[in-house]
């Protein structure tokens, strides 16, 4: 079976860690985003998946190639000269696509426990053309709702980011086609939600598939922590692993909930690390240091005594001592932050020393 994934886009949500990295590769629990999705799909047969790229082609390419080769799966990558929004890649890689067998699209943002196997089931249970995978949110407004009869799943009407309520099942982003498909989508930048979807829908070809378990989009900083959460504890209670153990973790530290730490970071003296945490590959974390609800991406560091809360440090920076961060900060790649400063809330711009407090929410550039 084949699978496109749509990796285009500009990842505005998600600045400034998408200054340097394309949101699909920007680390989610220490793999790029959409490798979670890419191991999925290896996991159920997919053996062919087409990258529809719209920008910053090379450094995709020269990542996924990697991760592709270890999961015995073939990549295509199909670019795009202008974006062609969620449905025009479908008709850019129609070469790649059609064939008897369904294929799967995904957007390449989110988060859930890819229960691919159902949902191949399901959508040959009811022989249509597409399949969406749905979830329940509480505020449906961000998403594509999604309107069906709950006996059969049969889709009687979807309303992109709708602006009065309509219902709180929306589309999670994962679906399965049938090439027929390929002959409603034109050749030109097209929407899938507000295009296609609503036609399908009318003519009783989309049928929605109820995602079990979490869902999240991470493509935003508040969603990207929430997100985060989800899936620690979701490792946490489906596999019982224990994600922080290890020498590189002090003696003296305490791990509080859930908590993943790479193998290669080090925890040091009588820090207190968690809940809700996720450490990358050779951070390191000096002494006495607090974080909850955060991520610290790799080769970054945490000087002695810092704090660091709800938020989310890039790769290679530096964080001094005393420092308090917290309130959704997002810190991008390579930023000094000096020693006993305050961040609250504030989106710091790559490259940037900070010598400063930001007291309230601002973008330092
Ligand atoms: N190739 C390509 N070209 N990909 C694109 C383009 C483009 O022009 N524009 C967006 N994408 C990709 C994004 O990278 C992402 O993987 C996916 O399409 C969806 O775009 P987002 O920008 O993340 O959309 P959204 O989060 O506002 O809404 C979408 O996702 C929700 C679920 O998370 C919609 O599909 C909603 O209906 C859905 O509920
Ligand atoms: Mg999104």
């Amino acid at each position: 079976m084949k699978a496109l994934i749509l990796v285009g886009g500009y990842g505005t949500r998600l600045r400034p860690l998408t200054l340097t990295q394309p949101k699909p590769l920007v680390e989610f629990a220490n793999k790029p985003m959409m490798l979670h999705q890419m191991e999925a799909l290896a996991a159920v047969g997919v053996d062919t998946v087409v990258l529809a790229v719209s920008y910053r082609a090379e450094q995709l390419e020269q990542e996924m190639t990697v991760h592709a080769d270890r999961l015995g799966v073939k990549l295509v990558f199909s670019l795009e000269e202008e974006p062609l929004g969620t449905a025009g890649p479908l008709a850019l890689a129609r070469k790649h696509l059609e064939g008897d067998d369904p294929f799967f699209v995904l957007n390449s943002d989110v988060i859930c426990d890819f229960p691919f196997k159902q949902m191949i089931d399901f959508h040959k249970d009811h022989g249509k053309e597409g399949t969406i995978a749905v979830t329940k949110v509480e505020e449906p407004s961000k998403y594509g709702v999604v309107v069906f009869d709950e006996s059969n799943g049969a889709i009687a009407d979807f309303v992109e980011k709708p602006q009065e309520y309509v219902g709180n099942k929306i589309n999670a982003g994962l679906y399965i086609f049938n090439s027929a498909i390929l002959d409603r989508i034109p050749l030109k930048p097209t929407s899938i939600e507000k295009e296609i979807f609503p036609e399908m829908a009318a003519s009783g070809n989309l049928f929605a598939f109820v995602l079990p378990g979490f869902w999240m989009d991470v493509g935003q900083p508040k969603d990207f922590l929430k997100g985060m959460a989800l899936f620690l504890n979701h490792v946490h209670t489906t596999k019982s692993e224990n994600l922080a153990t290890g020498k590189n973790i002090h003696e003296t530290a305490t791990i509080r909930g859930n908590v993943l730490v790479d193998p290669t970071a080090t925890v040091g003296e009588n820090c207190v690390i968690g809940p809700d945490v996720v450490i990358g590959p050779r951070v390191k974390i000096e002494g006495g240091v607090r974080i909850q609800h955060s991520t610290i991406l790799s080769d970054s560091t945490i000087s002695n005594y810092s704090w660091v809360s709800g938020s989310i440090v890039g790769r290679k920076c530096h964080i001094g001592s005393w420092v308090r961060i917290e309130n959704i900060c997002v810190i991008g790649d390579d930023v000094v932050v000096k020693d006993e400063l305050y961040l609250n809330g504030a989106s710091v711009l790559p490259h940037k020393s900070i010598a400063v407090n930001v007291p309230s929410k601002d973008i330092i550039m």
